[in-house]
């Protein structure tokens, strides 16, 4: 089954409402209307409405980095699923290893994000990894398994096929460490394995696994011609949007 590759940038917490919306004006000149990748632009929630605007028309989609499970209620600071497909997102960023880090998020609350985004008709990007003392110890493969078993739950086949599974290891994540191209492999593999174990051999063969953890132009061409690596979660490298242009066209046609 084709699956077609997705650049994501992550720009976490970095620009101003004006920085996010020039960046996206760039990017839409620069990436090519045509381009073998979908692209996704994920800035902070205060830039999600410009930058909605700044990419209208173009073949660039929206997503945000996070959200909360609960549809609405009192629950300061927070922004639900049905707000941010209200501003035009298609695609929200959950489990990212900062929020599992920073703050305190785990299998079971990602798990009701998923949940959530579902029922308001977003596509969640699931991150999973390991620490370096997990790749160390070495228990990357129960860690991803046990990710990925709590985050995915009681989800039906369907809703599985249709998210993407973002394997970021933590050590490599702004650290210009980059895993070695048999490791991203070997873990993108034996993830795929799991769903077809877990799940079944459609869903394993159709669903889109990201690599993510210093993604850059020089890298690249390479992460993204291995055969189970199915696109890119790019932080550092997509801020700048000749940077991150030249990730999506690296994608192999
Ligand atoms: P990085 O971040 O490309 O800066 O390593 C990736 C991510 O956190 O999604």
């Amino acid at each position: 089954m084709e699956r077609r590759p997705l650049v994501a940038a992550n720009w976490k917490m970095y620009k101003t409402v004006a920085e996010a919306v020039d960046t996206a004006h760039r990017m839409c000149q620069r990436i090519a209307a045509d381009a073998v990748a979908e692209v996704m632009v994920a800035p902070t929630f205060v830039s999600l409405a410009g930058v909605g605007d700044a990419i209208r028309g173009s073949n660039i989609v929206l997503g945000a980095q996070n959200m909360h499970w609960e549809k609405e209620g009192a629950f300061t600071g927070e922004v639900s699923a049905a707000m941010l497909q209200s501003v035009g997102c298609r695609y929200v960023i959950l489990g990212h290893s900062e929020r599992r880090q920073f703050f305190g998020e785990t299998d079971q609350s990602i798990h009701r994000k998923i949940v959530s985004a579902f029922q308001a008709g977003l596509v969640p990007v699931f991150c999973i990894g390991e620490t370096e003392a997990e790749r160390d110890s070495p228990q990357t493969f129960a860690v991803l398994e046990r990710q990925l078993g709590g985050g995915l739950g009681q989800l039906n086949d369907e809703e599985i096929q249709s998210l993407v599974i973002a394997y970021e290891p933590v050590w490599a994540i702004g650290t210009g460490k980059t895993a070695s191209n048999d490791q991203i492999q070997e873990v993108h593999a034996f993830l795929r394995r799991y769903l077809a174990d877990q799940y079944n051999n459609a869903l394993a063969k159709s669903i889109r696994i990201l690599y993510g953890g210093s993604v850059k132009p020089g890298n690249a061409t390479q992460i993204l011609a291995l055969p189970d690596v199915d696109g890119a979660l790019v932080g550092g490298a997509s801020l700048d949007a000749e940077s991150f242009a030249r990730i999506v066209e690296s994608c192999p046609g």
